[in-house]
C-alpha cells in the first residue's frame, strides 16, 4: 500500500479505536507498513455500522460508467451536501478513491462483477452515473468487514498487530495536552494502554434516536472521549435520516395484513429505488414527484423530510408510507429481487413481506451523522496525538447531508491518510485543522458542559443514570418534530430510552426554535445530574454510552439551535427556505433518471 515505510528503530506504537471500515483498514495499512498496532474494539469485530452497509462504496475507476467522471462525483457530493461540504476535501476523496479500492481488493474484498469484466456499478440517489461498487448484492458492508476481519486476524496471527476485543474505551490519557493512550474496560477492569497517538475509529450515533438505522454500539464514544479531550467538533447539527427504513408491524394496506414483524432495525437500501422502486402513500399514490423533480432519487434529505410533510399533510404525521418494489420485476422481470438483493429479499421475508408481490411499509429513521470530531486532510483532530477517521470524524466531505456510498469511502481515505501521517517520517507540527473553531463547548454555543481531563472521577453516585422512564418502549411512529408528545414530558427523569424519544421527538427530521429550547432544557436537566462531560467511574459500559450520549444530544441539539436557517439534513420549520443557494440548480441538473443496474440490464 501507498503508507510510508515506517523509519528503521522508530517503531511507533498507533492506538486504533474501533473495528468498522475505518479502523480495520487503518489498523491493517498501518501494520504492514511495520507500526506497532494495537486495535480494540467493544464488541466483537463484526459489531459496527460498517456490517450492515447494503448499497455499496462510490468510486469513479479507471474504467467507470461511459461518460463518468471524478468531476462529476465531485459534483454530486458538493451538491448533495447543500454547498456545506470542504472542497479539496471531497476532491481529494473523489479523487483517490480508487486507490483504495485498490486497497481493499489487496486485502482479500471481492466487488460483485458487472458483464464487462469490470466491476458491476449501481446508481444510487442523487449520482449522476452509476458508480456504486457492492459485494454480496446488497450485502457490502459485510462481505468487506468479513475480508478485513480476515486480514486482522491472519496479521495477529502473524504477531504484527495486537488485538483487544470486548475492550470498551472510556477515555484518553494525556500528557501536556498531547493524547497518548486510552484507557479501556475489559472483563470488568479499567486498563491503560499507551501510544505514541490514538486513530479514533468510533463510528456514529444512531442509539440517539429512538428508530435507527444503526447497530446498538452506535452510540457516541468517540465524539465524548475527543470531546473531553479538549477536541473541536462541527457541523453537529447535521444528522442524516434515511428515508426507508421497515416499520415493524405495520404489515401492508389492505384488510387482513397485520403482522407481528421483526423488531430489528431493516433499512431498504436505496438502491433499491436505484433500480426503479417508488414510493407512495397509504392511497396508494405516488407523491415524491409533487416535492422533488428528482423524484424517489432526489438527495436522501429532501426524500425523508418530503415523507415527512406529506404524512403531516395527510393528517398521520406518525405514519408511515411504503415503498412499491413490484415495479422492479415488471420492469426486468421475475427474480431480479432475489438476484440482486439476496439479503433483503430473506429479511423481508422474515419480517412476513413478499415484496415481489406486496409494498413495504416505510419511514425515515436515523442513519448517519455528518457532523463530529473536527479533523484536517490527514485526520488530525485539534488534540496532538489525536487521529479520527471515519463516521466520528468531520472532514468536512459530508456537508449538510451526504451522498449516499460515500461514508465507507470516506472512512477508507481518511483512515489511509491519517495512518500515512502517523508514518511519515518528517511529521509537520500538530497545527489545529483549517477553520478549526474554538474548542467544543464554546464550539457548541456555550453549553453548560464540565469538560473533564480524561481520568476517570474518584467516587461518585451515578444512580441516577439506571433510572428507566415508564413507557419507553418507542414504537416506529414517531417522526421527529412532528409529535412533540412522544416524549413523556419534562419532568422524566434521565434514562437512554426517553433520551432517545426526547430526540426524535424534538431534534429528528423536522425541527423548530421551540422544540430545540424545549430538548435543550431538557438535556440540560439530566446533564445537571449525570454530568456528561465527566467520564463515568463505573465500570458498567452502559453507563458510560449513557454519559456519551447525553453530551453528544447536548451539543447536537446546542448546534440546532444556534443554526436558524434551513440547510441540507438540518430543517428548521420554523425557516423552511434552504439556505444553500443551490437547489434551484440542483433541479435543472437532476431530472428523474432511468434506473440502471450494470450488474443484470
Ligand atoms: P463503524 O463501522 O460504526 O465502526 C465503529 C467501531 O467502533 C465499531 O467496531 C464499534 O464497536 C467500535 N466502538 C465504538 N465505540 C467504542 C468504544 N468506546 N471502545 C471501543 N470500540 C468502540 N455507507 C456507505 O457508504 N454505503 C452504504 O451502503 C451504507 N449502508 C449503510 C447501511 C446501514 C444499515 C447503516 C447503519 C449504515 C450504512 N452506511 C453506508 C453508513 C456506513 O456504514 C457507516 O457510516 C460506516 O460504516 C462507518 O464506519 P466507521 O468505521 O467509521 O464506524
Ligand atoms: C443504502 O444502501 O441505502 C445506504 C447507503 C448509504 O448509507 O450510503
Amino acid at each position: 500500500m501507498s503508507a510510508a515505510p515506517i523509519v528503521p528503530g522508530t517503531r511507533r506504537r498507533l492506538v486504533v479505536v474501533g473495528s468498522g471500515i475505518a479502523g480495520l483498514y487503518a489498523a491493517l495499512l498501518a501494520a504492514d507498513a511495520g507500526a506497532d498496532v494495537v486495535l480494540l474494539s467493544k464488541g466483537q469485530l463484526c459489531e459496527s455500522n460498517t456490517w450492515y452497509a447494503q448499497g455499496g462504496i462510490s468510486a469513479v475507476l479507471d474504467e467507470p460508467t461511459p461518460g463518468d467522471t471524478v468531476a462529476a462525483h465531485i459534483a454530486d457530493t458538493l451538491q448533495a451536501g447543500a454547498g456545506h461540504c470542504n472542497e479539496e476535501a471531497v476532491r481529494l476523496m473523489c479523487t483517490e478513491a480508487r486507490r483504495d479500492i485498490a486497497g481493499l481488493e489487496r486485502f482479500g474484498v471481492v466487488f460483485d462483477p458487472g458483464t464487462d469484466g469490470g466491476p458491476a456499478l449501481g446508481l444510487e440517489a442523487a449520482h449522476s452515473a452509476p458508480r456504486i461498487l457492492h459485494a454480496g448484492g446488497d450485502a457490502t458492508g459485510a462481505k468487506v468487514a468479513a475480508a478485513l476481519i480476515r486480514a486482522v486476524l491472519a496479521r495477529q496471527a502473524g504477531g504484527s498487530l495486537a488485538l483487544h476485543t470486548g475492550a470498551h474505551a472510556t477515555a484518553l490519557r494525556q500528557t501536556d495536552g498531547h493524547v497518548n493512550g486510552v484507557q479501556f474496560l475489559q472483563d470488568g477492569r479499567t486498563l491503560t494502554l499507551r501510544g505514541d497517538a490514538v486513530l479514533l475509529a468510533t463510528g456514529g450515533a444512531g442509539q440517539l434516536f429512538a428508530q435507527t438505522t444503526n447497530p446498538v454500539v452506535a452510540t457516541a464514544d468517540g465524539l465524548a472521549l475527543a470531546v473531553r479531550s479538549g477536541a473541536a467538533v462541527s457541523d453537529l447539527e447535521f444528522f442524516q435520516f434515511h428515508p426507508t427504513c421497515l416499520v415493524p408491524g405495520a404489515g401492508t394496506p389492505g384488510p387482513g395484513t397485520a403482522r407481528g414483524l421483526d423488531q430489528d432495525p431493516l433499512l431498504i437500501s436505496e438502491a433499491v429505488r436505484g433500480e426503479g422502486a417508488v414510493l407512495v402513500d397509504g392511497n396508494g399514490k405516488r407523491f415524491m414527484r409533487a416535492y422533488h423533480p428528482g423524484a424517489e432519487l432526489a438527495p436522501r434529505d429532501v426524500v425523508s423530510r418530503s415523507i415527512a410533510l406529506h404524512l403531516a399533510k395527510l393528517g398521520d404525521p406518525n405514519g408511515h408510507v411504503y415503498l412499491d418494489a413490484r415495479v422492479i420485476e415488471q420492469a426486468k422481470g421475475p427474480g431480479f429481487l432475489a438476484m440482486r438483493f439476496p439479503t433483503l429479499t430473506q429479511r423481508t421475508l422474515d419480517a412476513g413481506i413478499d415484496w415481489t408481490r406486496e409494498l413495504v411499509p416505510v419511514a425515515p429513521a436515523a442513519h448517519y451523522w455528518m457532523g463530529g470530531v473536527l479533523t484536517d486532510l490527514h485526520g488530525r483532530t485539534t488534540v496532538p496525538g489525536l487521529y479520527a477517521a471515519g463516521e466520528v470524524a468531520c472532514t468536512g466531505v459530508q456537508g449538510a447531508n451526504r451522498l449516499a456510498s460515500n461514508s465507507l469511502l470516506e472512512g477508507l481515505v481518511f483512515g489511509r491518510r491519517a495512518v500515512e501521517h502517523f508514518l511519515s517520517p518528517d511529521v509537520p507540527g500538530w497545527g489545529a485543522p483549517a477553520g478549526a473553531p474554538p474548542l467544543a463547548g464554546s464550539a457548541a454555543g456555550g453549553l453548560p458542559l464540565t469538560l473533564a481531563s480524561g481520568a476517570p472521577e474518584g467516587a461518585e453516585d451515578g444512580s441516577a443514570l439506571g433510572a428507566t422512564s415508564a413507557g419507553a418502549g418507542a414504537g416506529f411512529d414517531a417522526l421527529g418534530g412532528s409529535r412533540p408528545s412522544n416524549f413523556g414530558g419534562g419532568s422524566e427523569p434521565f434514562s437512554r430510552e426517553a433520551l432517545r424519544r426526547l430526540m426524535t421527538a424534538k431534534a429528528g427530521v423536522l425541527r423548530s426554535g421551540e422544540l430545540l429550547r424545549e430538548a435543550g432544557d431538557t438535556l440540560g436537566r439530566w446533564a445537571a445530574v449525570v454530568r456528561p462531560g465527566t467520564v463515568a467511574p463505573a465500570a458498567d459500559a452502559r453507563l458510560h454510552e449513557d454519559r456519551n450520549l447525553l453530551l453528544a444530544a447536548q451539543l447536537l441539539v446546542a448546534a440546532a439551535q444556534e443554526r436558524q436557517e434551513s440547510l441540507g439534513a438540518h430543517y428548521r420549520s420554523d425557516c423552511p427556505e434552504d439556505a444553500s443557494g443551490i437547489r434551484e440548480e440542483f433541479d435543472t441538473t437532476y431530472p428523474n433518471r432511468p434506473k440502471v443496474s450494470v450488474l443484470h440490464d
